[in-house]
Protein backbone atom coordinates (compact mmCIF):
# COMPACT_ATOMS: atom_id res chain seq x y z
CA UNK A 1 0.00 0.00 0.00
CA UNK A 2 1.86 3.13 -1.17
CA UNK A 3 0.34 4.98 1.64
CA UNK A 4 -1.13 4.05 5.08
CA UNK A 5 -1.16 5.57 8.69
CA UNK A 6 -0.92 2.90 11.86
CA UNK A 7 -0.45 3.69 15.17
CA UNK A 8 2.45 2.52 17.23
CA UNK A 9 6.30 3.42 17.84
CA UNK A 10 8.31 4.05 14.91
CA UNK A 11 11.54 2.93 16.52
CA UNK A 12 9.98 -0.62 16.26
CA UNK A 13 9.26 -0.66 12.35
CA UNK A 14 11.51 -2.64 10.09
CA UNK A 15 11.21 0.03 7.24
CA UNK A 16 14.26 1.14 4.90
CA UNK A 17 14.39 4.46 6.56
CA UNK A 18 12.79 6.64 9.54
CA UNK A 19 12.11 10.04 9.89
CA UNK A 20 13.31 11.80 13.08
CA UNK A 21 11.69 14.94 13.95
CA UNK A 22 14.95 16.22 15.17
CA UNK A 23 16.21 20.07 16.50
CA UNK A 24 18.62 22.29 14.43
CA UNK A 25 21.72 20.43 16.46
CA UNK A 26 21.37 17.11 15.62
CA UNK A 27 22.60 15.92 19.09
CA UNK A 28 19.15 14.74 20.63
CA UNK A 29 16.20 15.62 22.19
CA UNK A 30 12.82 14.30 23.62
CA UNK A 31 10.01 13.25 22.01
CA UNK A 32 10.13 10.92 18.60
CA UNK A 33 14.28 12.22 18.56
CA UNK A 34 14.90 10.65 21.93
CA UNK A 35 13.10 7.64 21.50
CA UNK A 36 15.58 7.12 18.25
CA UNK A 37 18.55 7.58 19.75
CA UNK A 38 17.98 5.63 22.19
CA UNK A 39 16.86 2.79 20.11
CA UNK A 40 19.75 3.12 18.12
CA UNK A 41 22.55 3.51 20.30
CA UNK A 42 24.99 5.92 21.03
CA UNK A 43 26.39 5.40 17.49
CA UNK A 44 24.12 7.25 16.02
CA UNK A 45 25.33 10.62 18.30
CA UNK A 46 28.22 10.27 16.98
CA UNK A 47 27.52 10.47 13.45
CA UNK A 48 25.01 13.43 14.26
CA UNK A 49 28.10 14.71 16.00
CA UNK A 50 30.11 14.62 12.18
CA UNK A 51 26.92 16.34 10.51
CA UNK A 52 27.32 19.95 12.07
CA UNK A 53 23.55 20.37 12.86
CA UNK A 54 20.67 20.69 10.27
CA UNK A 55 18.61 23.48 9.35
CA UNK A 56 14.66 24.07 9.39
CA UNK A 57 13.52 22.05 6.29
CA UNK A 58 15.78 20.29 5.27
CA UNK A 59 17.48 16.62 5.92
CA UNK A 60 20.58 14.69 6.47
CA UNK A 61 20.82 10.37 6.73
CA UNK A 62 22.47 8.53 8.93
CA UNK A 63 22.50 4.80 9.48
CA UNK A 64 20.23 2.77 11.65
CA UNK A 65 22.61 1.16 14.20
CA UNK A 66 20.74 -0.62 16.55
CA UNK A 67 17.18 0.38 15.20
CA UNK A 68 15.38 -2.22 12.96
CA UNK A 69 15.98 0.03 9.38
CA UNK A 70 18.80 0.78 7.40
CA UNK A 71 18.86 4.64 7.75
CA UNK A 72 17.74 7.65 9.91
CA UNK A 73 16.87 10.61 8.28
CA UNK A 74 16.92 13.51 10.00
CA UNK A 75 15.12 17.02 9.50
CA UNK A 76 14.05 19.67 11.56
CA UNK A 77 10.37 20.92 11.28
CA UNK A 78 9.04 24.61 12.54
CA UNK A 79 8.31 25.75 15.35
CA UNK A 80 4.57 26.75 15.88
CA UNK A 81 4.60 30.39 15.87
CA UNK A 82 0.54 31.13 15.23
CA UNK A 83 1.24 29.96 11.41
CA UNK A 84 2.57 33.86 9.90
CA UNK A 85 6.04 32.64 9.94
CA UNK A 86 6.64 30.57 7.02
CA UNK A 87 5.53 27.06 9.23
CA UNK A 88 3.85 25.45 6.28
CA UNK A 89 6.10 25.75 3.83
CA UNK A 90 8.97 25.19 6.11
CA UNK A 91 7.04 21.52 7.20
CA UNK A 92 6.25 21.18 3.58
CA UNK A 93 9.82 21.31 2.82
CA UNK A 94 10.38 18.59 6.03
CA UNK A 95 8.53 16.16 4.14
CA UNK A 96 9.77 16.82 1.06
CA UNK A 97 13.55 17.00 1.31
CA UNK A 98 12.94 13.64 3.79
CA UNK A 99 11.14 11.83 0.74
CA UNK A 100 14.42 13.03 -1.91
CA UNK A 101 16.43 11.97 0.69
CA UNK A 102 14.89 8.47 1.39
CA UNK A 103 14.90 8.52 -2.76
CA UNK A 104 18.89 8.82 -3.25
CA UNK A 105 19.01 6.12 -0.89
CA UNK A 106 16.98 3.80 -2.96
CA UNK A 107 14.99 3.15 -0.06
CA UNK A 108 11.44 1.33 -1.20
CA UNK A 109 10.28 2.17 1.93
CA UNK A 110 10.38 5.16 4.72
CA UNK A 111 8.25 5.98 7.84
CA UNK A 112 7.46 9.43 9.12
CA UNK A 113 6.18 10.88 12.96
CA UNK A 114 3.78 13.70 12.25
CA UNK A 115 6.59 16.19 12.46
CA UNK A 116 6.26 19.49 14.60
CA UNK A 117 3.18 18.00 15.88
CA UNK A 118 4.86 17.37 19.32
CA UNK A 119 7.00 20.14 21.26
CA UNK A 120 7.24 22.23 18.39
CA UNK A 121 3.74 23.37 18.55
CA UNK A 122 1.93 22.68 15.08
CA UNK A 123 -1.47 22.10 15.41
CA UNK A 124 -2.57 18.50 14.97
CA UNK A 125 -4.88 18.55 12.62
CA UNK A 126 -3.05 21.28 10.14
CA UNK A 127 0.49 19.08 10.66
CA UNK A 128 -1.71 16.05 9.62
CA UNK A 129 -2.95 17.57 6.69
CA UNK A 130 0.10 18.98 5.74
CA UNK A 131 1.48 15.84 5.86
CA UNK A 132 -0.60 13.77 3.92
CA UNK A 133 -1.02 16.70 1.39
CA UNK A 134 2.68 16.71 0.67
CA UNK A 135 3.27 12.80 0.59
CA UNK A 136 0.58 12.09 -1.61
CA UNK A 137 1.97 14.34 -4.14
CA UNK A 138 5.45 12.47 -4.00
CA UNK A 139 3.91 9.22 -4.43
CA UNK A 140 1.72 10.77 -7.83
CA UNK A 141 5.50 10.51 -9.51
CA UNK A 142 7.67 8.18 -7.20
CA UNK A 143 7.21 4.35 -6.32
CA UNK A 144 7.41 4.01 -2.73
CA UNK A 145 5.61 2.64 0.63
CA UNK A 146 5.27 5.53 2.73
CA UNK A 147 4.06 5.14 6.32
CA UNK A 148 2.51 8.33 8.34
CA UNK A 149 3.22 6.93 12.23
CA UNK A 150 0.77 7.89 14.68
CA UNK A 151 2.04 7.85 18.32
CA UNK A 152 -1.13 7.79 20.18
CA UNK A 153 -4.36 8.32 19.16
CA UNK A 154 -4.94 11.67 20.55
CA UNK A 155 -1.92 13.24 18.53
CA UNK A 156 -4.52 12.19 15.17
CA UNK A 157 -6.98 15.13 14.73
CA UNK A 158 -9.60 14.24 12.44
CA UNK A 159 -11.39 17.51 10.95
CA UNK A 160 -14.37 17.55 14.36
CA UNK A 161 -16.98 18.53 11.87
CA UNK A 162 -16.39 15.51 9.48
CA UNK A 163 -15.55 13.00 12.63
CA UNK A 164 -19.32 14.02 14.11
CA UNK A 165 -21.43 14.37 10.46
CA UNK A 166 -19.48 10.45 9.72
CA UNK A 167 -20.61 9.47 13.27
CA UNK A 168 -23.82 10.21 12.51
CA UNK A 169 -24.24 8.61 9.63
CA UNK A 170 -23.02 5.37 10.80
CA UNK A 171 -25.44 5.19 13.70
CA UNK A 172 -28.20 6.32 11.09
CA UNK A 173 -27.54 3.29 8.67
CA UNK A 174 -26.96 0.47 11.44
CA UNK A 175 -29.73 1.97 13.10
CA UNK A 176 -31.75 1.40 9.71
CA UNK A 177 -30.43 -1.83 9.06
CA UNK A 178 -31.68 -3.24 12.13
CA UNK A 179 -35.39 -1.79 11.55
CA UNK A 180 -35.33 -3.41 7.87
CA UNK A 181 -33.58 -6.86 8.72
CA UNK A 182 -36.56 -6.68 12.01
CA UNK A 183 -39.46 -5.87 10.33
CA UNK A 184 -38.28 -8.73 7.28
CA UNK A 185 -37.89 -10.93 10.36
CA UNK A 186 -41.48 -10.58 11.67
CA UNK A 187 -43.28 -9.32 8.77
CA UNK A 188 -44.83 -12.56 7.96
CA UNK A 189 -46.06 -12.95 11.38
CA UNK A 190 -50.13 -12.63 11.37
CA UNK A 191 -50.27 -11.90 15.53
CA UNK A 192 -48.59 -12.47 18.36
CA UNK A 193 -48.84 -16.13 19.17
CA UNK A 194 -48.95 -17.44 23.21
CA UNK A 195 -46.56 -19.49 21.79
CA UNK A 196 -44.55 -17.41 20.06
CA UNK A 197 -40.86 -17.24 22.04
CA UNK A 198 -41.16 -13.84 24.28
CA UNK A 199 -38.15 -12.34 22.74
CA UNK A 200 -40.37 -12.61 19.33
CA UNK A 201 -43.25 -10.92 20.91
CA UNK A 202 -41.40 -8.33 22.04
CA UNK A 203 -40.08 -7.52 18.57
CA UNK A 204 -43.56 -8.13 17.13
CA UNK A 205 -45.03 -5.45 19.87
CA UNK A 206 -42.33 -3.07 18.78
CA UNK A 207 -43.22 -3.51 15.16
CA UNK A 208 -46.34 -2.38 15.97
CA UNK A 209 -45.03 0.31 17.24
CA UNK A 210 -42.89 1.76 14.12
CA UNK A 211 -44.11 4.09 11.88
CA UNK A 212 -46.25 2.53 9.01
CA UNK A 213 -43.38 4.04 6.57
CA UNK A 214 -41.32 1.47 8.34
CA UNK A 215 -42.95 -1.26 7.71
CA UNK A 216 -43.71 -0.29 4.15
CA UNK A 217 -40.16 -0.37 3.75
CA UNK A 218 -39.57 -4.09 4.97
CA UNK A 219 -42.37 -5.43 2.41
CA UNK A 220 -40.91 -2.93 -0.25
CA UNK A 221 -37.26 -5.20 0.65
CA UNK A 222 -39.09 -8.40 0.28
CA UNK A 223 -41.33 -7.15 -2.57
CA UNK A 224 -37.94 -6.03 -4.26
CA UNK A 225 -36.64 -9.68 -3.77
CA UNK A 226 -39.15 -11.15 -5.14
CA UNK A 227 -39.84 -8.52 -8.98
CA UNK A 228 -35.44 -9.44 -8.97
CA UNK A 229 -36.08 -13.04 -8.87
CA UNK A 230 -39.15 -12.84 -11.34
CA UNK A 231 -37.33 -10.62 -13.89
CA UNK A 232 -34.24 -12.94 -14.28
CA UNK A 233 -36.78 -15.48 -15.33
CA UNK A 234 -38.37 -12.76 -17.96
CA UNK A 235 -36.60 -11.27 -21.29
CA UNK A 236 -35.72 -7.88 -19.81
CA UNK A 237 -32.83 -7.05 -21.96
CA UNK A 238 -30.91 -5.25 -19.64
CA UNK A 239 -30.52 -7.97 -16.94
CA UNK A 240 -29.82 -10.15 -19.59
CA UNK A 241 -26.77 -8.15 -20.55
CA UNK A 242 -26.19 -8.00 -16.95
CA UNK A 243 -26.55 -12.00 -16.55
CA UNK A 244 -23.81 -12.11 -19.65
CA UNK A 245 -21.60 -9.89 -17.71
CA UNK A 246 -21.92 -11.69 -14.53
CA UNK A 247 -19.36 -14.50 -15.81
CA UNK A 248 -17.38 -11.20 -16.39
CA UNK A 249 -14.71 -11.65 -13.21
CA UNK A 250 -13.48 -9.11 -11.05
CA UNK A 251 -10.46 -8.29 -12.99
CA UNK A 252 -12.36 -7.83 -16.21
CA UNK A 253 -14.30 -5.87 -15.05
CA UNK A 254 -12.39 -3.48 -13.76
CA UNK A 255 -10.02 -3.57 -16.72
CA UNK A 256 -12.91 -2.69 -18.71
CA UNK A 257 -14.15 0.34 -16.13
CA UNK A 258 -10.52 1.77 -16.68
CA UNK A 259 -11.10 1.69 -20.04
CA UNK A 260 -14.23 3.27 -20.62
CA UNK A 261 -13.38 6.00 -18.10
CA UNK A 262 -10.26 6.53 -20.41
CA UNK A 263 -7.96 6.32 -17.16
CA UNK A 264 -4.29 4.93 -17.63
CA UNK A 265 -3.66 1.92 -15.71
CA UNK A 266 -1.19 3.96 -13.09
CA UNK A 267 -4.07 7.13 -12.70
CA UNK A 268 -6.10 4.56 -11.60
CA UNK A 269 -4.56 2.45 -9.38
CA UNK A 270 -2.47 5.43 -7.84
CA UNK A 271 -6.32 6.77 -7.32
CA UNK A 272 -6.42 3.15 -5.47
CA UNK A 273 -3.34 3.35 -3.09
CA UNK A 274 -2.61 -0.28 -4.69
CA UNK A 275 0.85 -0.80 -5.54
CA UNK A 276 2.19 -1.20 -9.44
CA UNK A 277 3.03 -4.66 -8.31
CA UNK A 278 -0.02 -5.73 -6.96
CA UNK A 279 -2.02 -4.02 -9.88
CA UNK A 280 0.11 -6.25 -12.54
CA UNK A 281 -0.90 -9.23 -10.57
CA UNK A 282 -4.58 -8.44 -10.88
CA UNK A 283 -3.66 -7.38 -14.65
CA UNK A 284 -2.30 -10.60 -15.29
CA UNK A 285 -4.73 -13.30 -13.74
CA UNK A 286 -8.36 -12.92 -14.85
CA UNK A 287 -9.39 -14.94 -11.79
CA UNK A 288 -7.58 -12.70 -9.35
CA UNK A 289 -9.78 -12.74 -5.82
CA UNK A 290 -9.64 -9.62 -4.44
CA UNK A 291 -9.87 -8.58 -0.45
CA UNK A 292 -13.09 -6.42 -0.47
CA UNK A 293 -10.88 -3.30 0.68
CA UNK A 294 -9.12 -3.35 -2.41
CA UNK A 295 -12.43 -3.72 -4.65
CA UNK A 296 -13.58 -0.78 -3.02
CA UNK A 297 -10.55 1.26 -3.47
CA UNK A 298 -10.58 0.53 -7.45
CA UNK A 299 -14.68 1.58 -7.06
CA UNK A 300 -13.26 4.97 -5.22
CA UNK A 301 -10.11 5.05 -7.79
CA UNK A 302 -13.01 4.40 -10.83
CA UNK A 303 -15.79 6.99 -9.02
CA UNK A 304 -18.29 4.62 -9.20
CA UNK A 305 -21.61 5.99 -7.10
CA UNK A 306 -23.49 3.44 -4.66
CA UNK A 307 -25.24 0.76 -7.44
CA UNK A 308 -22.27 0.56 -9.54
CA UNK A 309 -20.29 -0.31 -6.42
CA UNK A 310 -22.25 -2.64 -5.32
CA UNK A 311 -22.08 -4.19 -9.17
CA UNK A 312 -18.53 -4.47 -8.83
CA UNK A 313 -18.10 -5.78 -5.32
CA UNK A 314 -20.43 -8.46 -6.54
CA UNK A 315 -18.42 -9.40 -9.20
CA UNK A 316 -15.49 -10.38 -6.63
CA UNK A 317 -18.12 -12.08 -4.46
CA UNK A 318 -19.00 -9.14 -1.74
CA UNK A 319 -21.75 -6.77 -0.83
CA UNK A 320 -22.03 -3.61 0.93
CA UNK A 321 -23.52 -4.05 4.80
CA UNK A 322 -24.70 -1.22 6.67
CA UNK A 323 -23.43 -3.69 9.98
CA UNK A 324 -19.99 -3.22 8.72
CA UNK A 325 -18.59 0.24 9.64
CA UNK A 326 -15.75 0.39 6.56
CA UNK A 327 -18.59 -0.42 4.14
CA UNK A 328 -20.94 2.81 6.06
CA UNK A 329 -18.14 5.30 6.07
CA UNK A 330 -17.05 4.64 2.50
CA UNK A 331 -20.89 4.94 1.43
CA UNK A 332 -20.97 8.11 3.35
CA UNK A 333 -18.14 9.07 1.00
CA UNK A 334 -19.44 8.05 -2.33
CA UNK A 335 -22.64 9.74 -1.32
CA UNK A 336 -21.19 12.79 -1.26
CA UNK A 337 -18.86 12.01 -4.37
CA UNK A 338 -16.05 12.39 -2.53
CA UNK A 339 -13.28 10.18 -4.51
CA UNK A 340 -10.27 11.19 -2.30
CA UNK A 341 -9.00 7.85 -1.03
CA UNK A 342 -6.34 9.69 1.24
CA UNK A 343 -9.28 11.42 3.12
CA UNK A 344 -11.26 8.16 3.06
CA UNK A 345 -8.30 6.48 4.42
CA UNK A 346 -7.82 9.00 7.60
CA UNK A 347 -11.58 8.81 7.95
CA UNK A 348 -10.89 5.08 8.28
CA UNK A 349 -8.17 5.07 10.20
CA UNK A 350 -10.39 8.11 12.87
CA UNK A 351 -12.67 5.82 13.47
CA UNK A 352 -10.22 2.46 13.52
CA UNK A 353 -10.84 0.47 10.28
CA UNK A 354 -8.79 -1.13 7.92
CA UNK A 355 -7.48 1.55 4.96
CA UNK A 356 -8.38 0.82 1.60
CA UNK A 357 -5.58 -0.14 -0.62
CA UNK A 358 -3.16 -3.13 -0.60
N1 LIG B 1 7.01 6.92 17.38
C1 LIG B 1 6.23 7.69 16.59
N2 LIG B 1 5.86 8.95 16.86
C2 LIG B 1 6.29 9.46 18.04
C3 LIG B 1 7.12 8.73 18.94
C4 LIG B 1 7.47 7.41 18.56
N3 LIG B 1 8.25 6.64 19.33
N4 LIG B 1 7.37 9.53 20.02
C5 LIG B 1 6.71 10.69 19.80
N5 LIG B 1 6.06 10.65 18.62
C6 LIG B 1 5.22 11.66 17.99
C7 LIG B 1 4.58 12.68 18.90
O1 LIG B 1 3.40 12.14 19.50
C8 LIG B 1 4.25 13.77 17.89
O2 LIG B 1 3.00 13.50 17.27
O3 LIG B 1 6.03 12.42 17.13
C9 LIG B 1 5.37 13.63 16.84
C10 LIG B 1 6.38 14.76 16.88
O4 LIG B 1 6.57 15.14 18.23
P1 LIG B 1 8.05 15.53 18.78
O5 LIG B 1 8.87 14.33 18.92
O6 LIG B 1 7.82 16.38 19.99
O7 LIG B 1 8.73 16.40 17.63
P2 LIG B 1 8.45 17.91 17.19
O8 LIG B 1 7.11 18.38 17.58
O9 LIG B 1 8.85 17.96 15.77
O10 LIG B 1 9.50 18.73 18.07
C11 LIG B 1 10.88 18.53 17.80
O11 LIG B 1 11.29 17.98 20.05
O12 LIG B 1 12.16 16.00 20.72
C12 LIG B 1 12.47 17.31 20.47
O13 LIG B 1 14.76 17.24 19.76
C13 LIG B 1 13.42 17.41 19.32
O14 LIG B 1 13.80 19.72 19.67
C14 LIG B 1 13.13 18.79 18.86
C15 LIG B 1 11.63 18.92 19.04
Amino acid sequence: MPFRIIEGDITRLTVDAIVNAANSSLLGGGGVDGAIHRAAGPRLLEECRTLNGCRTGEAKVTRGYDLPCKYVIHTVGPIWHGGGHQEEALLRSAYRHSLEAAKEKCCESVAFPLISAGVYGYPKDQALAVAVDTIRTFLVEHEMDVTLVIFSKDSFRLDSGLYAEISNYVEARVAEDLEINFCASISQESAPSEEMPAPKRRLFARKNRMPQANREVATMAMAAEEMCDRAIDSKDDDLALRLRNLDESFSQALLRMIDEKGMKDSECYKHANIDRKLFSKIRSDVNYRPSKQTVLAFAVALELNLAETEEFLRKAGYALSHSNKTDVIVEYFIDRGNYDIYTINEALFAFDQKLLGT
